[in-house]
């Protein structure tokens, strides 16, 4: 029986890159990696917050060098996502940690197009390319990716901003959204994940994202609660990713039932999930146990997925009426 039909979106490609596949590109490239075996690898996975997992997922990309390489990636996360009721699914990347180790941009998205080409055919998964800007770079470093991106910009359907976030204003970026909202894209960022609220303020106003990744900390100010409720604007919440990265403490305190309570629109995603302990489903089954959500609030979440995407209107729709037919098996 396949889970709820769901899209993903919000997941970094790069980060479902799983220790097998990157113990092979290591070694078909030549690169040493600092750990003897997938299992030591492994024992890594322990944040004490976003930087600290930063540093690992930045490490770990010196395996990814060649459009084979992306396209493989791209693969086996799409593999993944069909076992997991994906049916379609909105995919970051980080050009700049890319184009700084001497990988060319058009490398990247050629690799990463390729197999997504092929998504429909091969997975039942339709999907959109998000190029997301690392906010510790300089803005001119996102002006100057942007430029690069522009041959290619056929290929994305909208810019973000991810990476360490505190320090690093929305603000920062108003520029190089300007310009790519300009070029006709959609915009989205991470705002209020470690962040505080007034980083999802001016996300909204000054870069005038479409959707806000993560947004968990909107619940510190009710007025920013009720705007966001207000606008319908979609929140891509990450469950597992919170706790790995110490968000919050635990899943029994993840605000997310009374972030739906809140009416907020409110989808559930996997973030980076070769590192934080599952992928799309097992997060919502996982917040499912913890938070005691029944299966129309299931239901809920899977609908707001395709209603938060950047898919067509009667795309969405059919994907609407699928979720609403579905039949729980006994049990999410
Ligand atoms: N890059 C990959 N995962 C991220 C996250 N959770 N927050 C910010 N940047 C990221
Ligand atoms: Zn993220």
């Amino acid at each position: 029986m396949s889970p709820i039909p769901k899209a993903e979106l919000h997941l970094h490609i790069e980060g479902s890159l799983e220790p097998d596949l990157a113990f092979a590109l290591a070694e078909r490239n030549g690169v040493v990696l600092p750990y003897a075996s997938e299992d030591e690898l492994r024992q890594a996975y322990h944040f004490d917050g976003l930087q600290d997992f930063l540093d690992l997922y930045y490490s770990l990309m010196a395996v990814l060098r060649t459009e084979d390489d992306f396209a493989e990636l791209a693969h086996a996360y799409l593999a993944r996502a069909r076992r997991q009721g994906v049916r379609h699914a909105e995919i970051f990347f980080d050009p700049q940690a890319h184009t700084a180790r001497g990988v060319a941009i058009g490398t990247v998205i050629g690799g990463l197009s390729r197999a997504l080409d092929e998504a429909p055919a091969a997975y039942g998964i339709t999907t959109r390319l998000i190029m997301c800007f690392l906010r510790d770079q300089s803005a001119e470093s996102a002006l100057e990716t942007f430029e690069a991106a522009r041959p290619h910009l056929d290929r994305i359907a909208a810019v973000g901003l991810d990476s360490a976030e505190a320090g690093n204003p929305p603000s920062k970026f108003r520029e190089v959204y300007a310009q790519a909202r300009a070029a006709g894209l959609k915009c989205v960022a991470h705002a209020g994940e470690e962040g505080p609220p007034a980083y999802i303020t001016e996300a909204l106003d000054v870069l005038k994202v479409d959707r806000v990744d993560h947004g968990v900390r909107c619940m510190e100010d009710e007025a920013l609660v009720a705007r966001l409720a207000a606008e319908r604007m979609p929140l891509t919440v990450c469950p597992l990713s919170n706790i790995r990265l110490r968000v919050f403490d635990t899943l029994q305190d993840h605000p997310l039932r009374r972030m739906l309570d809140a009416g907020l629109l409110v989808t559930v995603n996997s973030d980076d999930p070769a590192y934080f302990g599952g992928y799309v489903h097992d997060n919502l089954t996982a917040v499912t146990e913890a938070l005691g959500l029944d299966e129309e609030t299931v239901r809920r979440l899977a609908g707001n997925s395709f209603t938060a995407s950047f898919l067509e209107e009667e795309e969405k729709k059919a994907h609407l009426r699928a979720v609403e037919e579905y039949v729980f098996p006994g049990g999410v």
